[in-house]
């Protein structure tokens, strides 16, 4: 099957530090099946990232590579795959100002995603205009790839809805489709965009491995919540960070009855352990008092190897190689700005501002 019969997919993240496994079960994994499947294009949002980052752009330019050297190790092949960065795009820039003339001011300030990040970093009323226009910034990262398929977590609805919505008007505006056009049908009635599909269902949202939150609630994983195991740690550090990891409270010793539910260390289990008929048992157990939290952890700590010891192999190779990391992140950006380019152009010339 070519590329060209398989639906375009385009999904990606901002390089805020290296890939955990709260990435690897909410999306990473996926991505590596759904290759074969789709036409994948996968952003690496630097200049989004860099909306609350202008202080530390150095960083920025470090975890670009680590998340690249992270999409190699795990798995995301570059022979099938688009791996690009959205810097070297200069349609998806242009795009964001022209998109941005389709949006409504008040538009934007309902985003609640943009709320929530205002509230959660602690951004005041001073974030900087470049912030408050990212969802646009989003929809020209999906919108140039005309992509059909985005997947995401729950967090990023509110700019798949604003996609949507750009893409609908523009189909309206420009391109001549009758307002009560179905979704699936703007392309076939003449729309330069497919109205994107959003792919939530396998999307899982995994805990830290540290103490919940006052009301109970347990935090989800996060580097700058110190509660991360990522796919690059070492065994050692697996084993440090498990033993460390918190599980109930109340229990002192193995012969005290515990708690499996809302406990990261059964979370972890059932999360990972490929073997579920021992994860069963064992929690009976440890409701009952018959099974010592070590013990249990020990298993753990196995478990994680298992999964992330082959990608930190295949990593450290890259690691070794990192012009080989950027040849692949070049090549990438290449082959994106082909399609780009040939959507700002189909882009002006619906809006009749192709002149040479
Ligand atoms: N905002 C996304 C995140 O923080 C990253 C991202 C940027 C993205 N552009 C995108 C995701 C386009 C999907 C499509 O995770």
């Amino acid at each position: 099957m070519t590329n060209k019969h398989k639906p375009r997919l385009l999904t990606g993240d901002t390089p805020t530090g290296r890939l955990h496994l709260g990435h690897w079960v909410g999306s990473v994994e996926n991505r590596v099946r759904m290759q074969k499947d789709y036409d994948c294009f996968f952003i690496v949002a630097n200049v989004q990232a860099l909306t609350t980052r202008m202080d530390r752009t150095f960083e920025v330019h470090q975890n670009v590579m680590e998340v690249v050297m992270d999409y190699l190790a795990v798995g995301i092949d570059p022979a099938q795959s688009t791996i690009f960065l959205q810097s070297e795009i200069p349609a998806i820039a242009e795009l964001t100002i022209l998109f941005s003339m389709l949006v409504p001011y008040p538009r934007l300030m309902r985003n609640p995603t943009i709320k929530d990040e205002i509230r959660d970093k602690g951004l005041g009323d001073n974030y900087p205009v470049g912030f408050l226009m990212y969802p646009i910034s989003q929809v020209a990262d999906i919108l140039s790839f005309r992509a059909e398929v985005v997947p995401v977590g729950e967090d990023q609805i509110p700019h798949l809805e604003l996609t949507r919505e750009v893409a609908r008007r523009f189909g309206q505006l420009y391109c001549g489709v009758d307002p009560h056009t179905e979704d699936e049908d703007y392309v076939k009635q003449g729309g330069l965009f497919p109205i994107t599909e959003t792919k939530l269902s396998v999307m899982r949202r995994l805990v830290g491995i540290g103490p919940p939150a006052p009301d109970g609630s347990l935090y989800k994983m996060s580097k700058s919540l110190n509660n991360a195991i990522f796919l690059s740690d070492d065994p050692d550090a697996i084993k440090k960070k498990v033993m460390a990891m918190y599980t109930d409270p109340k229990r002192l010793k193995p012969t005290d009855k515990g708690t499996v539910e809302n406990n990261p260390l059964w979370i972890f289990h059932e999360t990972f352990n490929p073997d579920q008929a021992w994860v069963e048992e064992a929690e009976d157990k440890y409701r009952n008092g018959q099974i010592g939290d070590v013990e249990c952890k020990r298993k753990l700590i196995d478990v994680l190897v298992d999964l992330i010891e082959p990608f930190r192999q295949k990593r450290l190779k890259f690691e070794q190689d990192l012009h080989y990391v950027q040849k692949v992140l070049k090549d990438g950006t290449e082959k994106a700005n082909k399609v780009a380019n040939e959507t700002l152009r189909k882009v002006k010339e619906a809006m009749h501002q192709w002149f040479f």
